[in-house]
């Protein structure tokens, strides 16, 4: 299992390890945005407050997004992770 925090949402959920994040966000009403869901847009850009390294390596397609972006190292697209362990999201 996982504890994964919603900082700013006041939510904290315990998952099967291996939960992607997006639908951790869906089903606990996380205030995470999606739109393109495949990593692209960066509308779901999370920060990643603690367990950084119990989430799953990032995609090649994430990578290229995030640096696009200029995101900070410890920022993911929610719609890109699998959740392996604690976490607390901003
Ligand atoms: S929803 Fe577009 S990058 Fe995640």
């Amino acid at each position: 299992m996982a504890k994964v925090e919603f900082k700013k949402d006041g939510i904290s959920v315990d998952v099967p390890a291996g939960t992607a994040l997006m639908n951790i966000c869906d089903e606990h009403g996380a205030s995470v945005a999606f739109s393109c869901r495949v990593g692209a847009c960066t509308s779901c850009l999370v920060t990643v407050l603690s367990g950084l390294e119990n989430l799953s390596p990032m995609t090649e397609q994430e990578k290229i997004t995030l640096e696009g972006f200029g995101a900070k190292p410890n920022q993911r697209l929610a719609c890109q992770v699998v959740v392996n362990g604690d976490c607390v999201i901003e």
